[in-house]
């Protein structure tokens, strides 16, 4: 089974029209889109989603950060996705960010961090199903082209 990981884009980054970047760098470095979605979430999904955070005293404000406008919602799949796009998104806290990351180049405080990444193969594996439906993941070896998109 190829590795598959969660990145949305959250609601600053929607806002920020900031979209298009980060979708071209995920593109660019190789991996291959299999699933895509705009919506605006709901407290539910997103309890389900940050379910390890429910006790956090910051898990008020995620919420009213979560669902102040629509997010960008995607999957990702390649060789060691969710290792690399955790590299790529940088740091949690955008103060210890590299720069070249997403968070490193376009964020400077935790609250505002732009953008989503599962932290783990099996993390990724919760929030994919949490968040699509397996008709909506594309299985790209199905496909005629599927050769030209390897
Ligand atoms: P992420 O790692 O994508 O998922 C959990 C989110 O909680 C995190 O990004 C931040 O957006 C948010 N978060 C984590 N720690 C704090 C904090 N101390 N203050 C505010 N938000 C936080």
């Amino acid at each position: 089974v190829r590795e598959r990981t969660l990145i949305a884009v959250k609601p600053d980054g929607v806002q920020r029209r900031l979209v298009g970047q980060i979708m071209q760098r995920f593109e660019q470095r190789g991996f291959k889109l299999v699933g895509l979605k705009m919506l605006k979430a709901s407290d539910d999904l997103l309890s389900q989603h940050y379910r390890d955070l429910q006790k956090k005293p910051f898990y008020p404000n995620l919420l009213r950060y979560m669902t102040s406008g629509p997010l960008v919602v995607m999957v990702w799949e390649g060789h060691n996705v969710v290792r690399t796009s955790r590299l790529m998104v940088g740091d949690t806290n955008p103060a210890e960010a590299h720069p070249g990351t997403v968070r490193g180049d376009f964020s400077i405080h935790i609250s505002r961090n732009v953008v989503h990444a599962s932290d783990s193969v099996e993390g990724a594996q919760r929030e994919i199903q949490l968040w699509f439906s397996r008709k909506d993941l594309m299985d790209w070896d199905s496909c005629d082209h599927s050769s030209t998109y390897q």
